[in-house]
């Protein structure tokens, strides 16, 4: 039994448009993606939204609907696609130049992608120091700048015949800055517009812009973005949803897999190392130190939240926690991982666990690109504004309101989301107790 309280949610009807910041690698595969699945070419592997199940009821009931029957989500094929990029590519050559897709998909697809054309971007290369584009507003300032955005995003709608609009930041990591003064009230942030000031990044320059507008705004790179107290001011102002940081797919994704099944099973943790090989872009970025630091303080702080150190002090005080992104060209997109785990069991005798994770970094990150513009679009709906925790299912690093430390228990993390939405519609929320079936 649980609280039971249903929320009216919008209907869903019409078309949505998926605003993309930075169109490579995650976003067109994300597009073409989509566009392959409608034609029926290939399946949304990875996408709770699409293939997802949620149980209602107790056992004996059976109730298992699609989650995408039992609330009411964007239709797959009523979407739009739009971004911003500082390369002028439209969506099928930056496919092509990413590398993550087979040629023979994109050719499938071409004739749809071929159309999405970036519109230009707000850059300054002092955040992102491995890239240099051309295809980059001027403008007199940074308040200039978040204007000719919400110019571009009006424009987007109309020209597209969207009903709404969500975003989500696919651009590069930028490098790491603590937040400032400028990002301490929206007062201080829109003077800082004003004034052009040094410490706004541009992806905060897109953020203010879409919420500003009310347009949900999800944040998947690790640099702050929404998570300034200015950001979560205007979230409150124009009621809208907003969520980060840091798109949860590889080794992210394998420790908070791992950590909860050690900590469940009361197994010690000396020390966790972990590296990687990446060869794309992202790699090329993230080869920059500042840039890698925003990544690193992203990766660094999942073992502690799951592990609780301070609660289980024998089992996980002060063990070594190491992560290493090494560039590599030959490897493209195709990321390789090694983690070497060193854990401790009865009477402390040691034990290892290695994992080699040959995964796809955009593969992983597509789908989750997807669910949060479906889930972001289903809270504006049903008028759940501000951040969402209920989504740090898909973010290495959640953002959570002030004072609360982050959930990164995968398993927790998919029980309050999929208890979310059992609370929007009124339903049970499961708690696994199944006493009654013993009275
Ligand atoms: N793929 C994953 O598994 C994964 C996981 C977590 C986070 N991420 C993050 O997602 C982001 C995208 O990853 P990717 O592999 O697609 O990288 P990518 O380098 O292929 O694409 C990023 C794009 O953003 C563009 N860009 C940079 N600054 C911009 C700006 N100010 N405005 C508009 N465009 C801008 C770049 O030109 C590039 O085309 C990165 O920040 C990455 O760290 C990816």
């Amino acid at each position: 039994m649980g609280l039971k309280r249903s929320v009216a949610v919008e209907s869903a009807e019409g078309k949505l448009g998926i605003l993309l910041p930075g169109m490579g690698a995650v976003a067109t595969t994300l597009i073409a993606g989509v566009v392959a699945v409608r034609r029926g070419l290939a399946q949304p592997i990875g996408s709770l939204t699409q293939m997802g199940t949620i149980r209602l009821g107790k056992r004996p009931e059976n109730r298992v609907p699609m989650i995408h029957d039992y609330v009411n989500l964007a239709d797959l094929n009523n979407i739009a696609f739009g971004g911003w990029d500082i390369f002028p590519e439209n969506a099928y050559e930056a496919a092509v130049k990413a590398g993550v897709l087979k040629q023979d998909l994109l050719d499938q697809v071409r004739d749809e992608i071929e159309k999405i054309e970036p519109m230009t971007a707000v850059f300054q290369q002092a955040w992102v120091k491995k890239l240099s584009g051309e295809h980059v507003k001027k403008g007199e300032s940074k308040m200039d700048l978040a204007e000719q955005l919400m110019d571009d995003i009006r424009a987007f709608k109309d020209k597209n015949g969207c009903d709404r609009l969500v975003a989500v930041w696919c651009g590069s990591t930028e490098v790491y800055r603590r937040p400032t003064e400028v990002h301490s009230s929206l007062a201080k942030f829109e003077e800082g517009l004003r004034n052009s000031h040094d410490d706004i990044a541009p992806s905060q320059i897109y953020a203010y812009a879409c919420v500003k507008l009310g347009v949900p705004y999800a944040n998947g790179a690790p640099n702050l973005s929404v998570d300034i107290p200015a950001m979560i001011e205007l979230s409150r102002q124009t009621n809208t949803p907003i969520a980060g940081k840091d798109f949860k797919t590889g080794q992210t994704l394998m420790k908070t897999i791992l950590a909860p099944g050690f900590k469940a099973r009361l197994l010690g943790l000396d020390g966790w190392y972990s590296t990687n090989i990446l060869g794309n872009r992202d790699g090329e970025v993230l080869d920059d130190p500042e840039s890698f630091r925003s990544k690193e303080v992203s990766k660094l702080g999942v073992l502690e939240h799951i592990l609780q150190p301070d609660k289980y002090p024998e089992l996980y005080e002060g063990f070594d926690h190491v992560v290493r992104i090494n560039y590599y060209p030959p490897r493209g997109d195709n990321k390789e991982g090694w983690d070497n785990i060193d854990i401790k069991g009865w009477l402390g005798y040691p034990m290892q666990i290695k994992v080699n994770f040959l995964c796809r970094d955009s593969i992983l990150a597509a789908p989750i690109v997807l669910d949060l513009a479906m889930f972001m679009d289903f809270a504006k709906r049903a008028n759940m504004h501000g951040i969402q925790e209920w989504l740090s299912f898909y973010f290495k690093s959640p953002q959570t309101p002030e004072g609360l430390y982050p959930e990164h228990d995968l398993f927790i993390q998919l029980m309050k989301l999929k208890n979310t939405l059992r609370y929007t519609k009124g339903d049970d929320l499961i708690t696994h107790l199944g006493a009654e079936y013993y009275d």
